[in-house]
């Protein structure tokens, strides 16, 4: 029998639901984000509560940690270290996860791999059962270790599930805007269809200890049909980040009941799949050399410290308001550096252009990247490149402990500019600061230490 639809507004940007439509969400204050939901008559949000449970209370001394009779342990580790790492100890029995990045990153190739090490149920409601069978054998994977279910239909995903429970550890759902629910209205890919199948999918993981893998496509506008509005109802939301045409991709935990959400993975997307990458392999430096409008800085994602390369390009603007353009550092953080090194650096950035880009289309959330964004702001500005020139007459003792080797090209050395900073212009020292610089003596380069942003003039060749 069909079950009696419910009309209900769901904000696309922060997920809260109301009977009525308005035009702000007064949750988030986001404008016209209130998208009209049809729903079975259960609130999705806050989902643990909401999961088929039989309303009798026990006592915590009657209950196993590690259920017995059951195959599967509480947690089980994916065999790939840098996934591990980004879970926290590895795979909950029970877990959802929301697995989301933009098309064509390469969320479908990790999850083949991550079924490729440890076995499951892949169930494709984009893909045939021969394109996942091409993929599997072009990344040099065992077959045997993989079940296709060629579905998008979310009843019989239940019905699988229900039947080889004790079979699989976990279930790959790919993807999640594929899937339909058939006692629901709306076309496959809309929000009632998404959030329908997603609460089910996540009924089911909970009832059967299953953990299950959601795929979600985000789009380059952030309007991700879903993941937004999903993130309440998983216990864990994964990003997959990088540029299309990069090889680098990092993989991001943007929330965790089970572990750490500051936690970075990082991969290189290669001709059989995704490697694991460790930090001195990733080069996100075109050259050493040090380069007009370019700096290079020393960041922490996590516990990973990440070599990159921030590009600025500041030029004459002949438009009322100049441009102000930041990819892969916050707008508000990019506006205020602005401003700090135009008031203290005195330079009249009130008449100029100014872009900023992180090389490799990361995101980077660290504040230790400041001065080296006003770093490459000043040499763009400028004209001329940062180098460590002049730590030749300024810092004499710092030459004198330098081997003889580096004493040569020390001249030539593009500087790591680390430090937060302040409204006033005073450099921060980064967390982590003994960490960071191991890393970069490790990669044979020299850190520029700095007080205040100001010092920056003496660095310019
Ligand atoms: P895919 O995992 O299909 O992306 P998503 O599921 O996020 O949409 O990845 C697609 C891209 O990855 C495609 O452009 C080809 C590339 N790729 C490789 O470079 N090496 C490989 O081994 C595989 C399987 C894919
Ligand atoms: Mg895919």
């Amino acid at each position: 029998m069909k079950k009696q639809l419910e009309t209900i507004f769901v904000c696309a940007n922060c997920g809260n639901e109301f009977p009525k439509w308005s035009g702000q969400c007064s949750a988030c204050h986001e404008w016209n984000s209130l998208r009209e939901v049809k729903s079975l008559g259960k609130k999705i949000k806050g989902t643990t509560t909401r999961v088929a449970r039989t309303g009798e209370v026990k006592n915590l001394s009657k209950i196993e940690g590690r259920p017995q009779g059951s195959a599967h342990t509480i947690t089980f580790s994916t065999d790939i270290n840098e996934f591990d790492r980004v879970l926290g100890k590895g795979i909950v029995r029970g877990q959802v996860v929301l697995f989301a990045g933009e098309p064509g990153i390469g969320k479908s190739t990790l999850l083949t791999q991550l079924l490729g090490k440890i076995g499951g149920l892949y169930v494709a409601a984009e893909e045939t059962a021969e394109q996942i069978a091409l993929r599997v054998e072009r990344l040099g994977l065992d077959k045997d270790k993989f079940n296709i279910l060629e579905t998008n239909v979310v009843e019989e995903i239940e019905e699988i599930i229900e039947r080889t429970k004790n079979v699989f550890k976990i279930v790959v759902v790919d993807s999640i805007q594929m899937v339909s629910c058939a006692e629901s209205s709306g076309t496959p890919g809309s929000l009632t269809q998404i959030r329908e199948s997603t609460f089910r999918l996540v009924e089911m993981a909970k009832k059967s200890g299953i953990a299950i893998f959601i795929v979600g496509h985000v789009t380059k506008e952030g309007d991700i049909a879903g993941p937004k509005m999903l993130e309440h109802m998983v216990d864990t939301v994964l990003y997959f980040e990088g540029e299309k045409n990069g090889e680098l991709r990092i993989l991001r935990v943007n929330k965790n009941r089970f572990g750490p959400t500051d936690e970075v993975g990082v991969f290189k997307m290669e001709e059989k799949g995704l490697r694991e990458i460790s930090s001195e392999e990733v080069s996100l430096i075109d050259s050493k050399v040090p380069q007009i409008g370019s700096t290079i800085s020393m960041v922490m994602e996590g516990s990973r410290p990440l070599l990159v390369e921030i590009q600025a390009l500041v030029t004459e603007s002949f438009s009322q308001i100049p441009k102000r353009i930041f990819s892969g550092i916050d707008y508000n953080r990019g506006q205020l550096l602005v401003a700090v090194a135009q008031k203290v650096l005195g330079i009249p950035l009130y008449k100029e252009d100014v872009f900023v880009a992180v090389s490799g289309g990361i995101k980077i959330s660290d504040p230790g990247v400041d001065l080296a964004v006003i770093g490459a702001i000043y040499s763009s500005y400028k004209n001329l490149p940062l180098t460590l020139k002049s730590v030749f007459n300024l810092n004499p003792s710092a030459v004198k402990a330098a081997s003889p080797l580096d004493k040569g090209d020390l001249k030539q050395k593009a500087p790591v500019l680390m430090g937060e900073v302040s409204l006033l212009g005073k450099v921060r020292k980064v967390k982590m600061e003994e960490r960071r610089v191991k890393e970069i003596k490790s990669l044979g380069l020299e850190v520029l230490k700095i007080e205040e942003i100001g010092e920056l003039k003496k660095y310019s060749a």
